[in-house]
C-alpha cells in the first residue's frame, strides 16, 4: 500500500516536470509527438485515403504510392508536394465552399508527414499497419457492368498539333436497362484533353446497322450529317425519324474529372438494347510522338427507375448566357470577365463545372437572391488545366426563382504566367467552332446540373 501511494506521488511529480519543461502550448500549435509518427500508425493512413486513389496502377498519378516501400522511394517529394498544396489536387477553396470528395490535408496531417520524412520515415509496428486498400484496376469506382472498347485503337500522330476526333463506341446488350453513370477511361492520359459525348439509342423495331461503318472520323470541318452517314448512325429502313435519339453529354472528361452519380431518385439514363456512344468531340493535346490510343468506356447500371432526370446548361463559351465585355483577352493585361443568368424556376442545383484553358487564373461563382442575400457556389484563386473536376456539394443547394448566378473569370496574358502557351504574348480568343477548343485558345465556361426543386431537396445526402 504504501509503496504503490510513493510511486504514485513520483509519477506526479515527473509529470509535471516534463509538461513544465515543454514549450508552452499555444492553441493554433500543432502539438506533435516526432518520435511517434510512423507509418503504421499515421502516415500509411493518409497517404491511403488521399492519394492512392490516383497514385495506382491505370489512374493518373505517375507512381504507384501503395506500400511503405513505395512511400519512402517518394518521401521528398510527397514532403514538398504537401507542403505546397500541390497534392492531393484540390482547386476550390475550401473555406468557401465543401463538396464531396474535397481532399485537402489538414495542417496537422501535412505537419505529419513533414516530420515522418526528416526523421527518415519510420515504419513503427508492422502489426498496426493499415491495409493495403484494394482497387479495382480499369475503374476509378470498381468493376463496371459492361466495358465499351473503340472497334479499333486511334494512331496518334507525333506532329506536334493538336486532334479532334469523332469517335463511335456501338454495343449491343441482351435487354433495355437503366445506367447510373458511365466513366470514360484515357488510355494516352496526358494527351488527352477533353471528351463530350452524346448516348445513341436504337427503336428495337426498326432497322439499323451502327455496329459496321466509320468508327473514327478525323476532319472536324467535314459536315456532321456526312460523317454519321458514313459512321452507320441513321436508321436503314427509310422510315422517319431518319436518327435515332440522341441524349446529349452522357460522357464527359477532363483532367482530373470524376463523373458524379447521385442518390437513386435522381439522374440515370435509359440505356437500350441498341446503342452507341457518340464522341462527338474527343481532343488530343500536341504529341511529338506516334502513340497508340485505346480508350475505353465503363458504363454502370441502376436498380431504381428514373425519376428525376439530371439537367444540365452551361453559361459562357458556347453557353446560354453572354460574356462581358467580349471574350477577347489582348496580350500582356490581365482581364477580367463576367457571365451571369436569372433563373425562370427554382432549382436544386447539384454540381457544378468551371472551365477554363491554360492562361486562366482565377474562378469565381455565387448566387444572388432576390432579396440580397448571397450564396456562395465556388471559387477556385489558382486556376489549375490540369483539375478540372465536376463538384458535387453535399446536399442539393436550392435556387429560388428570380436567383441570378454570376460568375467571374480572371485571365492572365502576360509573360509572367508560365502556362502563358505564346511568348512574347498574343491576342487570346475563343476562336470559333471546334478551333476553340484548342488548348491555345481560350473557354470561360460555367456548366452545372441540376433537378426542378422539390419541397426537402436541401436535405438530400448527395454522397455516394
Ligand atoms: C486526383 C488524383 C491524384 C491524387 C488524389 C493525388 N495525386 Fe499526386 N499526382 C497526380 C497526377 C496526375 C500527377 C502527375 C501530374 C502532375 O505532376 O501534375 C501527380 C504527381 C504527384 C507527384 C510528383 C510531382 C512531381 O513534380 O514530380 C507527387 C510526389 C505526388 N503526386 C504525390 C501525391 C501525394 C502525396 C498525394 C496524397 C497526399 C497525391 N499525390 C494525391 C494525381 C493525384
Amino acid at each position: 500500500m504504501k509503496i504503490q501511494k510513493t510511486k504514485k506521488y513520483f509519477y506526479l511529480i515527473f509529470s509535471i516536470l516534463i509538461y513544465s519543461c515543454a514549450p508552452n502550448p499555444s492553441t493554433d500549435e500543432i502539438n506533435l509527438n516526432a518520435d511517434k509518427i510512423s507509418w503504421s500508425q499515421n502516415i500509411g493512413p493518409i497517404i491511403f485515403k488521399n492519394c492512392t486513389p490516383c497514385h495506382r496502377p491505370g489512374e493518373s498519378g505517375p507512381f504507384n504510392l501503395l506500400s511503405y516501400y513505395d512511400a519512402v522511394k517518394k518521401a521528398r517529394l510527397i514532403k514538398f508536394v504537401t507542403q505546397t498544396n500541390y497534392m492531393p489536387p484540390w482547386p476550390a477553396d475550401a473555406s468557401y465552399t465543401h463538396f464531396i470528395g474535397e481532399t485537402v490535408l489538414t495542417k496537422t496531417e501535412k505537419e505529419q508527414i513533414k516530420i515522418w520524412v526528416e526523421n527518415n520515415c519510420p515504419r513503427g509496428d508492422s502489426l498496426l499497419e493499415p491495409k493495403t486498400p484494394i482497387y479495382y484496376i480499369g475503374s476509378y469506382f470498381g468493376k463496371p457492368d459492361l466495358v465499351i472498347r473503340a472497334q479499333k485503337s486511334y494512331s496518334i500522330k507525333g506532329n506536334g498539333t493538336d486532334a479532334f476526333l469523332i469517335m463511335k463506341f456501338p454495343y449491343q446488350i441482351e435487354k433495355d436497362t437503366i445506367i447510373d453513370f458511365v466513366e470514360f477511361v484515357p488510355n494516352q492520359r496526358k494527351l488527352i484533353h477533353h471528351v463530350n459525348g452524346h448516348l445513341i439509342s436504337y427503336d428495337n423495331n426498326r432497322k439499323f446497322n451502327y455496329l459496321s461503318g466509320e468508327s473514327i472520323h478525323e476532319d472536324t470541318k467535314a459536315q456532321l450529317l456526312d460523317v454519321y452517314s458514313q459512321m452507320h448512325i441513321p436508321y436503314t429502313d427509310k422510315l422517319q425519324p431518319q436518327f435515332p435519339t440522341l441524349t446529349p453529354n452522357v460522357v464527359y472528361y477532363l483532367p482530373g474529372y470524376i463523373p458524379p452519380s447521385y442518390p437513386k431518385e435522381i439522374g440515370g439514363y435509359k440505356f437500350k438494347k441498341n446503342g452507341a456512344f457518340l464522341l462527338n468531340n474527343i481532343h488530343y493535346g500536341p504529341s511529338n510522338t506516334g502513340l497508340s490510343d485505346s480508350s475505353y468506356i465503363n458504363v454502370f447500371y441502376r436498380k431504381s427507375p428514373i425519376k428525376r432526370p439530371v439537367i444540365e446548361k452551361q453559361l459562357g463559351t458556347f453557353g446560354i448566357s453572354k460574356i462581358e465585355p467580349e471574350f477577347i483577352i489582348p496580350p500582356n493585361q490581365v482581364k477580367t470577365f463576367r457571365t451571369q443568368t436569372t433563373l425562370s424556376q427554382p432549382i436544386s442545383l447539384l454540381s457544378v463545372n468551371p472551365h477554363m484553358h491554360l492562361i486562366g487564373k482565377t474562378f469565381w461563382a455565387f448566387a444572388i437572391k432576390q432579396n440580397g442575400d448571397t450564396i456562395p457556389l465556388i471559387k477556385i484563386n489558382k486556376w489549375d488545366f490540369r483539375w478540372q473536376y465536376y463538384y458535387t456539394y453535399k446536399h442539393p443547394v436550392k435556387l429560388d426563382k428570380g436567383t441570378t448566378i454570376f460568375v467571374y473569370g480572371t485571365f492572365d496574358n502576360t509573360n509572367k504566367n508560365s502556362n502563358n502557351p505564346f511568348s512574347p504574348p498574343q491576342t487570346i480568343t475563343q476562336g470559333n467552332g471546334v478551333e476553340s477548343m484548342k488548348t491555345t485558345e481560350e473557354m470561360f465556361q460555367f456548366i452545372f446540373t441540376y433537378v426542378p426543386y422539390k419541397e426537402g431537396d436541401e436535405l438530400i445526402n448527395l454522397e455516394r
